[in-house]
Order: structure tokens, then sequence, then C-alpha cells
């Protein structure tokens, strides 16, 4: 849209994962009515958009992700009527609404699902990917994104069908165009409904490479990565302007793709100011830093240089030409304050600023998941069994099971990275569960919730949700962070992450310590003698010469 600025390019989005933000009938599991019960919380914080994990109906394999109605509410989330209350309440106070759109798979229990398996000539059969055999075995060597082989065996009708996730998430055919037609339909009934907007699960696979090669074996995964063969696929520009010319084009939206394999290049193809696509990506480099001989599943501590390396490299590579999105923590990944930060008491709050500082200078639309503005920390969980997701319980399987690493390591591992610790119930306050529900929460709450809680931050001018509060009204207010340009200083610095922003002559030099010790400042060609003090997450005065721990300081040079 040429000639105003776009609306989501200034909004601060707020993540929210319903199943655990707020239960309003004692079962245990969040819903829509608990939402509405908390929209004043997120106004304070100044909330523009919300963007909710998906709430259609569902088995629940996947917690959501595995659809089995496009156009229902899963019954343990609530009704149609009161999801229409929800949008009708966020309009009135001003917020915008975005739902998560899962189209690279359904659940195997969609009615599409379950016409496709009944026979090799069912009208559904082309809406998944079915394949013959190859010499008795899987049409290809490729893992499932959760472990496990990526193929299952349907044994009446004597072929494997493709499920990138788990085997009740088989994905969609998009190579047809019927399945196309299916899903704009059900784009434009929710745009008529009046939603703002999408963020497109996993928008990068849509497309696989039709002779289905095998993949590479890495990270010590028996089954190869089909990953360079189904992320960013030779036809998934046409589905996206197709997408984005039968529907996206016809409504106000916001639109922001889930950019698995996806890098600066493919960005700027997906989400380029002219690309006719999308409007922003996500991208995972800088919290997929440091794999280990796993993977993902590791306990490396992240290198700072290299996380600068890639901040800096999309700040400056999407310059002029498209749109970042900010973005530390979502549904999963861990938390940030526990991976980039410190959980020590000492630290833990002013950790959580700096790291607001530290991204939320950026250029870019921020993203907040929810319980990040309390500075929530990673789960503390014990036993296997507290555990809920399914990539965790695979995996675990995998590994443990099959002799690759002990209990021990695993755990350490699962800590670490797991998804879990972004999916404890959000903590209000700190009566039983944290004021998440009067039932037995589906996963259990953080033990830490009597000190980190939402009703003690709020009543607290120095708490992390206060400082949140006050970053993204300066954020709103000021030219220099929205449109400014950005560079990076101190590129080799193991500890300190420092970069400038200017816009017509108004700099600002951001300086963020990511380690427990004093760190001396100096910046070549800058002095911060006559700088006035913008923003700092310490109650007391910077130095000029050097940062505190987990100090983060913004000067106006
Ligand atoms: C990405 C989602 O964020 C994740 O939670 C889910 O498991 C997969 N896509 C599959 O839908």
């Amino acid at each position: 849209m040429k000639g105003r600025r776009e609306w989501w390019k200034d909004s601060l989005v707020y993540q929210i994962y319903p199943r655990s933000f707020q239960d309003s009938n004692g079962d245990g599991i969040g819903d829509l009515n608990g939402i509405r019960q908390r929209l004043g919380y997120l106004k304070e914080l100044g909330v523009d958009v919300i963007w909710l994990s998906p709430v259609y109906q569902s088995p629940n394999d996947d917690n959501g992700y595995d659809i089995s109605d496009y156009q229902a509410i899963m019954a343990e989330f609530g009704t149609m009527e009161d999801f229409d209350a929800l949008l009708l309440e966020v309009h009135e106070l001003g917020t915008k609404l975005v739902m998560d759109l899962v189209v690279n798979h359904t659940s195997d229990e969609h009615p599409w699902f379950q016409e496709s398996k009944k026979s090799r000539e069912n009208p559904y059969r082309d809406y998944y990917i079915w394949k013959e055999p190859r010499e008795g075995g899987m049409p290809n060597n490729w893992a499932s994104r959760f472990r496990g082989p990526a193929w299952a065996w349907d044994e009446q009708t004597k072929m494997y069908y493709l499920h990138i996730f788990s085997r009740k998430q088989p994905d969609l055919n998009w190579e047809n165009p019927k399945v196309r037609q299916r899903i704009y339909d059900m784009m434009t009934w929710w745009g008529e409904k009046g939603i703002d907007g999408f963020r497109m699960d996993v928008i990068s696979m849509l497309s696989k490479e039709p002779s289905y090669p095998d993949g590479e074996l890495k990270d010590g995964n028996p089954y190869g990565d089909g990953q360079p063969f189904y992320a960013n696929g030779p036809r998934i520009h046409e589905f996206l302007k197709e997408m984005n010319q039968k529907v996206l084009s016809r409504f106000d939206w916001m639109t922001v793709g889930e950019g698995v394999g996806v890098g600066t290049k493919e960005a700027l193809e997906y989400a380029g100011f002219d690309s006719g696509e999308l409007n922003m990506m996500f991208h995972f480099e800088h919290v997929e830093l440091c794999p280990g001989p796993y993977g993902k599943w590791n306990e490396n501590p992240v290198d700072l240089v290299q996380l600068k390396e890639v901040l800096s490299r999309w700040q400056q590579e999407l310059e002029g030409r498209a749109w970042n999105s900010l973005f530390w923590e979502n549904h999963d990944y861990p938390r940030a304050v526990s991976r980039f930060g410190s959980e020590d008491p000492k630290y833990r709050d002013l950790s959580a600023k700096m790291l607001a500082i530290c991204l939320y200078l950026m250029k870019g639309t921020p993203y907040v998941y929810q319980g990040q503005e309390l500075g929530m920390t990673n789960c503390d969980f014990k036993e296997l069994k507290d555990f809920r997701d399914i990539e965790i319980h695979q995996v675990y399987e995998e590994m443990v099971g099959g002799g690759k690493v002990s209990h021990e390591e695993m755990m350490g591992y699962i800590h670490h990275t797991g998804r879990d610790n972004a999916r404890t119930p959000m903590q209000w306050d700190d009566s039983a569960h944290g004021g998440f529900t009067e039932g037995t929460p589906w996963i259990r709450e953080n033990s830490n919730y009597k000190s980190i809680n939402a009703k003690e931050q709020m009543g607290r001018e120095d708490s992390v949700f206060r400082f949140y509060q006050k970053l993204f009204g300066m954020r709103k207010d000021s030219q220099v962070i929205q449109e400014g340009t950005y560079r990076l200083l101190l590129s080799e610095h193991p500890g300190l992450f420092v970069y400038e922003r200017e816009w017509e002559g108004e700099r600002l030099l951001v300086a963020c310590n990511f380690t427990d010790q004093w760190q001396e400042l100096r910046v070549p060609g800058r002095t911060l003698k006559e700088a006035g003090l913008w923003l700092g997450n310490y109650e007391t005065e910077p130095e000029r010469a050097g940062l505190r721990p987990y100090e983060g300081t913004v000067w106006a040079l």
C-alpha cells in the first residue's frame, strides 16, 4: 500500500499461546474467555496487535497446529460466539487480532484426510502427498522435524503419506489447485469476519521438490534432512503470489510468514517491498545459534559475536528493501532470559530489560511472547513426565531409547532448548498455579511464579513489565527507532553489543552488556561526554566509561 505508512510497521505485536494464557472455566486449559478477561492488561502494556496461536478445532497432537476444522473453534477454548465476542472487544479497544494460518498440513482427523485415505481413487486423494514404496521401503529418507521418519504407511491403500511433522499432521498437496482454492476460501471467510491478518505457519515449506531426493544425514539423526528440498521449494513464490492476489490484497492485513530455511536473500523474495507476497518474515538464525552434534539439542552458550553478526546482517540487508520482525521468544523456543541473559535473581530483571533494549531499539515490528514482559524463565521440571510437547517425547525416545545419550544429558538439553520452556502457564499472581487456573493446569507451572508474576510487577515501578511499557511508549514516538539506519560497532567485542541508529541527523547509540562483569566501553570515533541518557535499565545513573553487569543503555549523541 503506497502513499501511507502501513499500520503494522509501528505496532507492538503480542503473541498469545491460548492453552497457557488464562483459563476461565477451571478445566486447566486456557481459553478464549480467559483472554477476554486479560485484554485490559494487554492494553496497559501498549499492545497494538494480538497474534493468537491456533484456536481451531484440533485433536491436539501438536497443541492446535494439527487442525481438523479450519472454521470451528477447539471446544476446550470455547465457541465461535466466544471468538466473535473476543474479536469485537479487541476491536473496541483499538487493538487488532491476527490468527495463525496452518496450511502446510492438517490433522489426520480433518475430513479431507479421512476421505483421502479411503482409496486411491477418492476425490480427496490428491489433497495430500501419497507415494509408492521405494524398493519395498519409504519413498525417501526424510526425517520428520519431530524426529523419526517423515513417511507413514497406510495399510489399506498400500502407500505412504508425507508428514514433515507428526504422523497426525499429513502435509497438504499444494500442487493441487483445488487444495489452494479451498485454503483461499477459508482465509477469505476469516477475512470477512474481520480479523486483521495471519501469521503463517512454516509457510516456506508449501512447495516440495517434485523428485523427492534423499537428504543428507546429520545431527546424529538416522533419517535424512529434507529441508533443502521442502523449504523455499520451486513453486513457493508462485503460490504466495497467487494467495496474495486472490486473498491478501483484498484486506488491510498484516501478514508474517514463518521462514524455516529462510535467510536474508530469501526474505527479500517473500517480503521485499515489491514482492507482492507477504509483509514480513520470521527468521530463526539468532535463536538457533551454536548447534551441537545433535542440532538444536545441546546446552551450548550463545556466542555474542555470532549473535551480533546475525542480527546486524538482517538489519543491514533488509534496509530499504524489506521489513524486519524483531523477536526473542515464541512458543517454540526457550525463554530469552534463560538463553541470552541470566536467571540469577541478582541479574534476572536487569538482563530481561537489557535484552529488550538490545532488540527493540532495532528497526522492525516488535513481537513479545506472553510472559516475556515479566522476564519469565525456563521451566524447572525434574521429570520427563512433566513435559507435554510431542517433540520432546519423540526426541527423548530416539536419543535415550536409541542409546545415543544418557537420560541426564537429554534432560539437560530439554531444559536448555525444549519448547515446553515457553509453554508453562502465564504467571498472573502468587495464588495457586499463578492465577492461571482454579483447576489442575494441563502443564505444570514454573515454581517461581510467587516471585515472577504480573500482579507484583504491575505494582512496582522498576519491574520488567513497567520497563517494557515505557520502552514501547518511547519507541512509538521515535522516528529514529522506526526509520533510522543501523550500524554495528565493536563487532568483535565478546561481551558488548553496541550499535548506532541514525535518522536525519538524529543519532542514538545503544550499548548492552551481555556479561555479569563490568566492561569498559570505548567506541572509536564516538564520545559519550556530551551524550544524554535516553534510556537505561539501572536505577542509578550509568557511568560513561563502562557498563555494569547486564547493563543496557541508549544514548542520544
Ligand atoms: C511451527 C509452529 O510454530 C510449531 O509450534 C509447530 O509444531 C509446527 N510449525 C508445525 O505446525
